[in-house]
C-alpha cells in the first residue's frame, strides 16, 4: 500500500486507536526502539555505547544530522552554539516578571515561545541553512533560559555562561554559580549530567515528540513547536513523572517508609494512586535507560558521599515490584524517571526543575524529529474521529428552552 494515499486505498475507512497504541504516525530514521527486548538505538548506535563513550553535543549532532560529527564538524557545531548562548536583554524582563511560585515548566515553555518574538528569522525556515541557524540558536539559548528559570526562583542574578567551558560544564556553572564566589566544577556531576542528557535525548514518537512533529507539520516555527513539546512533557504521565517520583518517595518516607502499604495502594483499582516511575507504553521489558541510570545513581551518591534514605525506599519498591505478580503480569518495570530524580536531587537541583532538565536533554531529539518531518515534506498532521454526538436537531430559541 502507498501509505501517502492510505485513505484512498482503504476507501475512506477510519481506524480508531485511542492513545495511538498501535498506530504509527510517521516513518523515521532517528531512533530505534524494541520494547519487547529493551533495545534503544540512536541512528543505529546503542544507547549503552553512546552513554559510555559520547558526549551530549556529539549525540545531539548525531540525532539531528544523522551521523557522528567529524572533528571539524564537532568544533564548528560547538562554536556556532557558543555564539548563540546569549538572549535579548528584554527576555530578562520577562523572566523577572514571573511570580517566584511559577512552575518552571510553565516558565520555560513561555520563554521558548517568547524567543520567536526576538528571533523572527527563525520562524520561516525552509532551507537546510535556515534550519541549521535556528537549530544552533535554540541549542545555544535554551541552557541560558533553563539557568535563568532556576536562578529567578532562587533570587540569584541572571548571568550568562562562560564560553571557555564545555556545554554541560557551562550549564552547571550557569545554574549554580553564586555571586562573588568562585565556582568549582565537580567532574562527577558533569559526567552524570552528560549521561542523563544523553539518555533523555530521544525516544521516538512519545507524547511530546509527536506534539512537536504535529505542531511543526503546520509549518509553525521551530521554537513554537518546541514550546508545545515542552508543555506536553510537563504532564506526570510523561516527563513530569520524574518530579512525581521524588514527591512519591518523599511522601512514603514521611509516612514511615512503609513501601508495602504503597504497593497495595498501587494495585487497588479503587485507588487512583499509581507507582510513579513504573510502567511504560512501549517497554514491556526493562527500560535500558533505567539500567544505566540506576548504576549512575549509585556512582553519583557514592562519589558525593550522599546517604539518601529516599534511595533505600526506591530500591525497596523496585525489589518488591519485581517480585509482585501484579507488576510482573503487567510487565511494569522501573522507567528512566524512576532513578533520574535521585541523581538530580543529589546534584542540588530542586524537585520542580527535574522536568526542565528532561526538556534540556530531549531538545536534540525534538529538533531531529522536527527537521526530519520538514525535510521529508510530511503533510499536515490531522487525525480523523468517529463522531458519537447528537444526530441533526433543530435550534430552539433561548426563551423557548
Ligand atoms: N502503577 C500501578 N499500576 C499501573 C502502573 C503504575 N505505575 N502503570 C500501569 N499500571 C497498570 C494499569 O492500571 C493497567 O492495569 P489493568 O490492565 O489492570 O487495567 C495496566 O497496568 C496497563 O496500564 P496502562 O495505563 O493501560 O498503560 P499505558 O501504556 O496506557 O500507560 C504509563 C503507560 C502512562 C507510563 C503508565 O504505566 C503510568 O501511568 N506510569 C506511571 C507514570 C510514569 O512513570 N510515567 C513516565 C513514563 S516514561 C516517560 O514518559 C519518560
Amino acid at each position: 500500500i502507498d501509505i501517502t494515499n492510505l485513505r484512498t486505498a482503504t476507501k475512506g475507512v477510519i481506524t480508531i486507536d485511542p492513545g495511538y497504541k498501535n498506530t504509527g504516525s510517521c516513518e523515521s530514521g532517528v531512533t530505534f526502539l524494541d520494547g519487547e527486548q529493551g533495545i534503544l538505538r540512536y541512528r543505529g548506535y546503542s544507547i549503552e555505547e553512546l552513554a559510555e563513550k559520547a558526549d551530549f553535543l556529539e549525540v545531539a549532532y548525531l540525532l539531528i544530522f544523522g551521523e557522528l560529527p567529524t572533528k571539524e564538524q564537532n568544533d564548528k557545531f560547538h562554536e556556532d552554539i557558543k555564539a548563540e548562548a546569549v538572549v535579548d536583554e528584554d527576555v530578562k524582563k520577562i523572566v523577572e516578571s514571573f511570580p517566584k511560585s511559577a512552575h518552571p515548566m510553565g516558565v520555560i515553555a513561555s520563554l521558548t515561545s517568547a524567543l520567536t518574538a526576538f528571533n523572527p528569522s527563525s520562524v520561516n525556515v525552509d532551507s537546510e541553512e535556515d534550519m541549521y541557524r535556528a537549530i544552533v540558536k535554540i541549542l545555544g539559548k535554551f541552557p541560558v533560559l533553563v539557568a535563568w528559570t532556576l536562578r529567578k526562583k532562587q533570587g540569584l542574578p541572571l548571568d550568562y555562561g562562560d564560553d571557555s567551558l564545555g556545554y554541560v560544564e557551562n550549564i552547571l556553572k550557569m545554574m549554580f554559580k553564586k555571586p562573588n564566589k568562585e565556582y568549582t566544577q565537580n567532574k562527577v556531576l558533569v559526567n552524570a549530567l552528560d549521561k542523563l542528557l544523553i539518555l533523555h535525548a530521544d525516544h521516538e514518537q512519545n507524547c511530546s515528540t509527536s506534539t512537536v512533529r504535529i505542531v511543526g507539520s503546520s509549518h509553525a516555527g521551530l521554537f513554537a513547536s518546541l514550546s508545545a513539546g515542552i508543555s506536553a512533557l510537563w504532564g506526570p504521565l510523561h516527563g513530569g513523572a520524574n518530579q512525581a517520583v521524588l514527591e512519591m518517595l518523599e511522601a512514603i518516607k514521611n509516612d514511615g517508609g512503609d513501601t508495602k502499604k504503597y504497593m497495595a495502594k498501587a494495585k487497588d483499582k479503587n485507588d487512583p494512586f499509581r507507582l510513579m516511575g513504573f510502567g511504560h507504553r512501549v517497554y514491556k521489558n526493562f527500560d535500558p535507560r533505567a539500567r544505566i541510570i540506576k548504576k549512575a545513581a549509585d556512582e553519583v551518591l557514592g562519589d558525593l558521599g550522599v546517604q539518601d534514605p529516599i534511595l533505600d525506599i526506591a530500591k525497596g519498591l523496585e525489589k518488591e515490584a519485581l517480585e509482585d505478580a501484579y507488576f510482573v503480569d503487567r510487565k511494569l518495570y522501573p522507567n528512566v524517571d524512576f532513578y533520574s530524580g535521585i541523581i538530580y536531587r543529589a546534584m542540588g537541583i530542586p524537585t520542580d526543575m527535574f522536568t526542565v532538565m528532561f526538556a534540556l536533554g530531549r531538545l536534540p531529539g525534538w529538533i531531529a524529529q522536527w527537521r526530519e518531518m520538514r525535510l521529508r515534506k510530511e503533510p499536515i498532521g490531522r487525525p480523523r474521529q468517529i463522531y458519537i454526538g447528537a444526530t441533526e436537531r433543530k435550534f430552539v430559541p433561548v426563551d423557548e428552552r
